[in-house]
């Protein structure tokens, strides 16, 4: 089984940006903790981020025939990417989204996500545990498909 991770802008900031809101922790830690959860659940990862909307739509068509769940924190293009939402529907794989922040809680601007309507759900508010706990999700996902 394998899941794509993808980070979106300026999430390889992370650590440094805006502590009080997204925390201490930097990608690489968060990455670390994926890359941990993923060998004890024997999932194959794959990491990408990027800060092009372009090149994250390109990681998406290529995880078709490659992965079996996506797993996106598409960042501030959840609130604006009508193109991300369309590649998630076009390659048809199950996605989970999430986000550090429970994007509920905060800006009227971020409540709303393009993303999440043709996700299998949205994880958020967790830190960087949201991508352990969506590893999981994914987990259940693709043994539930199976079966
Ligand atoms: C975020 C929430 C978004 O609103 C914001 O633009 C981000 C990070 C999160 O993980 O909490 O960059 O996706």
């Amino acid at each position: 089984m394998k899941v794509l991770v993808l980070h979106g802008p300026n999430l390889n900031m992370l650590g440094q940006r805006e502590p009080d809101t997204y925390g201490a922790q930097t990608l690489e830690q968060i990455d670390e903790m994926i890359t941990e959860a993923a060998w004890d659940l024997d999932i194959e990862v794959e990491i990408v981020q990027s800060n092009h909307e372009g090149e994250l739509v390109e990681a998406i068509h290529q995880a078709l025939g490659s992965a079996d769940v996506i797993i996106i924190n598409p960042a501030a293009y959840t609130h604006t990417s009508v193109a991300i939402r369309d590649a998630l529907a076009a390659v048809g794989l199950p996605a989970i989204e999430v986000h550090l922040t429970n994007i509920h809680a905060r800006e009227q601007f971020r409540r709303r996500s393009l993303t999440a309507p043709v996700c299998h759900g949205q994880i958020c508010g967790f830190g960087g545990w949201g991508y352990v706990l969506a590893l999981h999700a994914a987990r259940e996902i693709v043994e539930e498909e199976a079966s």
